[in-house]
């Protein structure tokens, strides 16, 4: 029998409990051993809940008792869970963990202890959901080097997004729901200024890099300012607006990003739409893949945990994680990436045109029947450098700057 303890009975800890009571033979036949949780460490009581018998809210019940072998980390947040996963790690329990916050901080040092005690610090969870891509990274894809990361990586923002731009949804309404529906984290400004994002495609980069990515080091800008009138716009030009997150190999450094931007329809990632996550990767040999599915929610996430303890089971002394060094990649400028850009201005196209041009060479202007007073235009490609210095000329007069990508 394989016991293990599950840290946190919140939305992702009860998923994990139902999976396993859900599909527990065929877990057990694909493990060859029966799956038992032992423990679910908690600071609340769930009476009447058949869980409350397995329920302990003491962490020393766990890390000292011989028979877990395996411990689920799904409470989220730093502290205690670093804490806790470090020392699970030092007694010689294998963690799978879905919390995107401590694998972007610590990943390398808790992989690092995994790997001197001869187990395993898995943490597939962590971005996309309930996608598989931090196990292909690290078993599927390792022929290669890995170019391009490109994803939709948070299930808020591209449910609210989507809603925005295919019903006409407006911004609060549409967060609401998301929250209502478990996609959400608990303080939502995670989902929508980027953060969550950002902390998922800096341990994307960091895995393809072997080096440790820090997502304080990403620019970062979420989809707070998105309004209906850029929706309008992106229509009008034929794109949609998605939140991208995306890490792109220059030489020996990594360009990283996230940020909304504008997508055409030959984008691989333009119909992933609603809670849905995709990641797009382009690997030096591979070529193209993408990675499609359910991006947040309980059980999609706690499918990603449950497959984590599995492999854990299977490898219980032996170490099967890529490693990534403590040592901190550089990452690429941000002025230094080309690209073409969506602006919204204020004033008449007409009288602007000539100067615009000027400034930004051959324009595309794009007028809103119903929105007076202002009007958007496309660049063409230049470094975001170049145009921030170009922008910097018409200050007053942006109204908002959406990056096109593709
Ligand atoms: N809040 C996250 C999201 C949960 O919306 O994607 C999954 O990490």
């Amino acid at each position: 029998m394989i016991n293990i303890a599950v840290m946190g009975y919140g939305t992702v800890g009860s998923g994990v409990v139902e999976v396993v009571n859900t599909n527990g033979p065929r877990i057990n036949q694909r493990i060859g051993e029966e799956l038992n949780i032992k423990y679910v460490l908690d600071l609340r009581d769930f009476p009447g809940d058949p869980v409350q018998e397995k329920i302990v809210h003491d962490f020393e019940t766990i890390v000292n008792d011989k028979d877990i072998q395996i411990v689920v980390e799904v409470m989220g947040g730093i502290e205690p869970a670093y804490t806790f996963v470090k020392r699970c790690l030092q007694a010689g329990k294998s963690v799978a963990t879905s919390n995107k916050a401590l694998v972007a901080k610590h990943g390398a040092e808790l992989l690092s202890i995994a790997k001197d005690n001869n187990i395993n610090f898995l943490f597939e969870a962590s971005v996309g959901g309930g996608i598989p891509i931090i196990r292909p990274l690290n078993s599927s894809l390792t022929a290669d080097e890995i170019e391009e990361i490109t994803g939709i990586l948070n299930g808020t923002t591209n449910y609210m997004l989507s809603k925005m731009f295919y019903e006409g949804a407006d911004y609060d309404t549409v967060l609401k729901e998301a929250q209502a529906n478990g996609y959400a984290e608990r303080n939502p400004e995670a989902d929508v200024e980027g953060y969550d994002a950002c902390r998922k495609i800096a341990i994307l980069s960091s895995l393809i890099s072997g080096q440790q990515v820090d997502f304080e080091d990403i620019y970062c800008e979420g989809i707070t300012e998105i309004t209906v009138e850029d929706m309008k716009y992106a229509k009008a030009i034929g794109a949609t607006i998605k939140l991208l997150a995306s890490s792109k190999r220059v030489g020996d450094r990594l360009h990283a990003i996230v940020a909304p931007c504008m997508l055409y329809p030959d984008h691989p990632l333009y119909n992933v739409n609603d809670v849905f996550n995709a990641i797009f990767v382009h690997g030096n040999v591979l070529g193209d893949a993408m990675f499609y599915g359910s991006g947040a929610g309980k059980l999609p996430t706690a499918s990603a945990v449950v497959a984590d303890v599995v492999d854990a089971a299977k490898h219980l002394n032996r170490n099967i994680m890529t490693m990534w060094k403590q040592e901190k990649l550089t990452l690429e400028d941000k002025g230094d990436a080309k690209r073409r850009f969506f602006i919204r201005m204020k004033g008449d196209a007409d009288k602007e045109l000539p100067n615009l041009k000027y400034s930004f060479g051959d324009i595309e202007i794009i007028k809103i029947p119903g929105l007076n007073d202002e009007f958007g235009f496309t660049t063409p490609v230049m470094m975001e450098g170049d145009y921030d210095t170009r922008a910097n000329r018409y200050k007053g007069q942006i109204l908002h700057m959406i990056r096109i990508e593709g």
